[in-house]
C-alpha cells in the first residue's frame, strides 16, 4: 500500500475519499491477498446499525500479515521481543519464522477440535506466544478474545461466559518488573465457573509448576511437539467476525465490541503507514499490551500488516529503572515509538538522570494514544526524548473505531501540541451539542460524532446488538457517537477534551464508574457509593469513591481496605480508588438519580461553586460532604 508523502497529498486524498469513499477505500484495498474481490465496497445503514465493507470478498488475515511477506520479506525480522528482565536475551523472529509458529499453533488449535466461528479466550503476559495465538485463531478462523493479564478471576471469567469461548490458552505466570505474578492460579478459580472452556492451554514461562486439571490443562510445550508447520489458512467472509476485545461502558457490564475481517485489515494497515510514516526497515515500537485495542492494532496486526518489524516489550517502565524505555530504544535501535501520555508523565516525574544515559538519535517519530497530553508532558517527550527533531503524532481513536481516527501523519501535518489535529482521509467527524444539531464551522466545541462509516468501525457489541445501537447510534440519529468532548479551532484543528460519560480513563484505561460502583456494593456494610474521575497529575484522572457504610461503628480503615479486595476480586488492581471517602448521604435529584457533576468538583478539590444545586432532593448534603472531607 502507498502512503501519502506531502500535505497537498493528504488534501487531495482527504477530499477523494469524502467525493467517492467506495472508489477511495477500494484503492486501498488493492494491495492485500483477495482469494475473491467485493462485489460491493460498502453496504449501510446507521439506523440499524448495520455497516458492511468489501462485501464478497473473500480472504485470510494472517495470510496477509504473513504468507503475502514470504517472498521478498521472509528473513526480515517481524517480532523483536524484549524481555522483562534485561539479562534474558532478547528474540528475533523472523517473517518465515513466525509463519512456521503460527500454521505449527494452527495445527494445534484445530486437533482440540476448533473450528471456524469458535471463541478463543487469551489471557497472557507479553511474549512471542500471544501473538502466534492470536495470529493461529485468525488463521484458523477462530474469533480471539484477549483479556488483559492484569484483570481478576471474576473479570477474566465473565468475558469467557460472556462469549462462551471453548478454550482459553494462557500461561502459567508473568514477569512484571521485580514481580513473578502467577496466573494459572487465577485462571484455575476463573474456569470453575466457566462451562463452555474445554481445554486450556498453558505456556511456561515462570516455571512455577502449577496444578495442571487432567484432561483439561494442556501445556503448550508438549502440544506443538512433533505438529506439522503447514496450515493452509481458512478461507474467511470479509464481514466475518475477527476478533471480540472487551471495553468499558456506563453500565457495570463491559462490551464485547466486535470487529470484522476485511474492513479491520485494510484500516489498521493504512491508518499505520500513514499516521507514523513507516519505511523500509525501521523498527516500531508501540509499548501497549495486547489486551487493549492499540495492542491489537499496532502491535500487531497494523505493523504485521504493512511487513514491519514490530517491537514486542514484557516488562514495565520502570524496570530496572525508569531509563528502560530509552535504554531498549538505543538498545534495539528503535525509529518510531509509540506510548500513553500517562507513562510519559511517569517517566518525566523521575528526573532526567534516567533519560541522559542514552543517545536515542535513532528515533525519528513519536506517538502517544490513549488519553489527553498536556501541554508540559508533550514539551517534555519532544525535547527530552524526541531531541526536538521527531514529529510526536497525538492519536486519537477507540477500541470501537479500531484504529487511528484523528492524528497527524508524521512530519507532514502541522503539529498542535495537545491536538490531535486532523482526520485521516477517510474519516469525517462532526460535533454536535446538547440536542444533536451539527456545530457547523470553526473554533467551536461539541460532542464528537463520526458522520459516515470507515472500514475498521464497531460492528456490534457480541451478543447485544440493541446495545450497540442504543450506545453509538441512538443518542445522535444518522451518527456514531464516540463519547468524547471536542474542540476544532479557528484552523479546524481537533483537540479531544475528554470522556462526556459515566467513564474514567485511568492511565489511558477506560474504566465504567458503574463497574467499580457494583464491586464496592458487594461489600456487605456498604449501603451505597458513587464513583467518579478527578484529575491525577500522572494517571490523567484518578477514581474517587465516595461511600455510604452501615458499619454501626462507623467508618474504618478496614472497611476501606475490605472495599479494596472487592475491586480487585471484580476487575482488578487498575480499577483501585485514590480516595475513599465515607458519606453520610448523596447528592440526588428528585428522581433518585445520582449528580456526579457536583460530585466531580468536590473530588477535584472544589469547595464552593457548585453551580446549581435547587434540583437536588436535598442540598444539604452538598455541604455536608463537603465539611465530612475536613
Ligand atoms: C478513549 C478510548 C484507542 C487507544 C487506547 C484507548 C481517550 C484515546 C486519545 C487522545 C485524547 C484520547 C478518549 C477515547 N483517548 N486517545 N489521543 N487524546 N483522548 O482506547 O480504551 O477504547 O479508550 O480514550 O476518551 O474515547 P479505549
Amino acid at each position: 500500500m502507498q502512503k501519502i508523502n506531502s500535505f497537498e497529498e493528504f488534501q487531495s486524498e482527504y477530499k477523494k475519499s469524502v467525493e467517492n469513499p467506495e472508489k477511495f477505500w477500494a484503492e486501498k484495498a488493492k494491495s492485500f491477498l483477495w482469494k475473491r474481490l467485493w462485489d460491493k465496497v460498502l453496504d449501510w445503514d446507521f439506523e440499524e446499525p448495520k455497516v458492511k465493507w468489501f462485501e464478497g470478498a473473500k480472504l485470510n488475515i494472517s495470510e496477509n500479515c504473513l504468507d503475502r511477506h514470504l517472498e521478498s520479506l521472509a528473513d526480515k525480522t517481524a517480532i523483536l521481543w524484549e524481555p522483562n528482565h534485561p539479562s534474558e536475551e532478547a528474540k528475533h523472529i523472523s517473517y518465515s519464522e513466525l509463519h512456521t509458529r503460527v500454521s505449527r499453533f494452527s495445527n494445534v488449535l484445530k486437533s482440540l477440535g476448533v473450528v471456524k466461528g469458535d471463541r478463543i479466550a487469551l489471557y497472557m503476559p507479553m511474549v512471542p506466544e500471544l501473538t502466534i495465538a492470536v495470529l493461529a485463531c485468525a488463521r484458523i478462523g477462530a474469533i480471539h478474545s484477549v483479556v488483559f493479564a492484569g484483570f481478576s478471576a471474576k473479570a477474566l471469567a465473565d468475558r469467557i461466559n460472556d462469549s462462551s469461548c471453548k478454550l482459553l490458552i494462557t500461561a502459567d505466570g508473568s514477569y512484571r518488573g521485580a514481580k513473578t505474578l502467577d496466573l494459572k492460579p487465577i485462571v484455575d478459580i476463573a474456569l470453575e465457573s466457566c462451562p463452555s472452556i474445554e481445554h486450556a492451554i498453558v505456556l511456561e514461562r515462570i516455571s512455577s509448576k502449577p496444578t495442571m486439571k487432567a484432561h483439561r490443562d494442556l501445556w503448550w510445550h508438549e502440544l506443538i511437539e512433533g505438529v506439522s508447520s503447514v496450515c493452509e489458512a481458512t478461507i474467511m467472509d470479509a464481514e466475518d467476525e475477527l476478533f471480540i476485545l472487551y471495553t468499558s461502558g456506563s453500565t457495570g457490564k463491559p462490551k464485547g465490541v466486535v470487529h470484522s475481517t476485511a474492513g479491520y485489515m485494510v484500516y489498521a494497515e493504512y491508518s499505520f503507514r500513514n499516521v507514523f510514516q513507516y519505511e523500509g526497515n525501521d523498527v516500531f515500537w508501540c509499548t501497549a499490551d495486547i489486551g487493549w485495542i492499540t495492542g491489537h492494532s499496532y502491535v500487531i496486526y497494523g505493523p504485521l500488516l504493512a511487513g514491519a518489524t514490530t517491537l514486542m516489550f514484557e516488562g514495565i517502565p520502570t524496570f530496572p529503572d525508569a531509563g528502560r524505555f530509552w535504554e531498549v530504544i538505543d538498545k534495539h535501535q528503535v525509529n518510531i515509538f509509540y506510548t500513553a501520555p500517562t507513562a510519559i508523565r511517569a517517566l518525566e516525574a523521575c528526573g532526567l538522570d534516567f533519560v541522559k544515559p542514552y543517545k536515542l538519535d535513532s528515533l525519528k517519530v513519536l506517538g502517544t494514544v490513549g488519553e489527553p497530553i498536556n501541554e508540559e508532558a508533550w514539551q517534555w517527550y519532544h525535547k527530552h526524548i524526541g531531541k526536538e527533531k521527531c514529529p510526536i503524532v497525538d492519536t486519537w481513536w477507540q477500541t470501537e473505531t479500531g484504529g487511528m481516527m484523528i492524528a497527524p501523519l508524521a512530519g507532514i501535518t502541522q503539529l498542535k501540541p495537545m491536538y490531535a489535529t486532523l482526520p485521516l482521509p477517510g474519516i469525517q467527524p462532526c460535533l454536535v451539542d446538547a440536542e444533536g444539531k451539527e456545530i457547523i464551522g470553526n473554533g467551536v466545541e461539541g460532542n464528537l460524532c463520526i458522520k459516515y462509516p470507515w472500514p475498521s468501525m464497531i460492528r456490534t457489541i457480541y451478543g447485544d446488538h440493541k446495545r450497540c445501537n442504543e450506545v453509538y447510534f441512538s443518542t445522535n440519529p444518522g451518527k456514531y457517537f464516540t463519547g468524547d468532548g471536542c474542540k476544532r479551532d479557528e484552523d479546524g484543528f481537533y483537540r479531544i477534551t475528554g470522556r462526556v460519560d459515566d467513564v474514567i480513563n485511568v492511565s489511558g484505561h477506560r474504566i465504567g464508574t458503574a463497574e467499580v460502583e457494583d464491586a464496592i456494593n458487594t461489600h456487605r456494610l456498604v449501603v451505597e457509593s458513587a464513583v467518579v474521575g478527578f484529575p491525577h497529575p500522572i494517571k490523567g484522572q484518578g477514581i474517587y469513591a465516595f461511600v455510604i457504610t452501615s458499619d454501626l461503628n462507623g467508618p474504618s480503615e478496614l472497611i476501606k481496605s475490605e472495599i479494596i479486595v472487592e475491586i480487585c476480586g471484580h476487575i482488578g488492581a487498575i480499577a483501585k480508588p485514590e480516595q475513599i471517602q465515607f458519606v453520610n448521604g448523596l447528592p440526588k435529584t428528585r428522581s433518585g438519580k445520582i449528580m456526579r457533576r457536583i460530585l466531580r468538583k468536590i473530588a477535584s478539590g472544589e469547595k464552593e461553586n457548585f453551580g446549581d444545586t435547587t434540583t437536588l432532593l436535598d442540598p444539604e448534603v452538598v455541604q455536608q460532604i463537603v465539611k465530612s472531607l475536613n
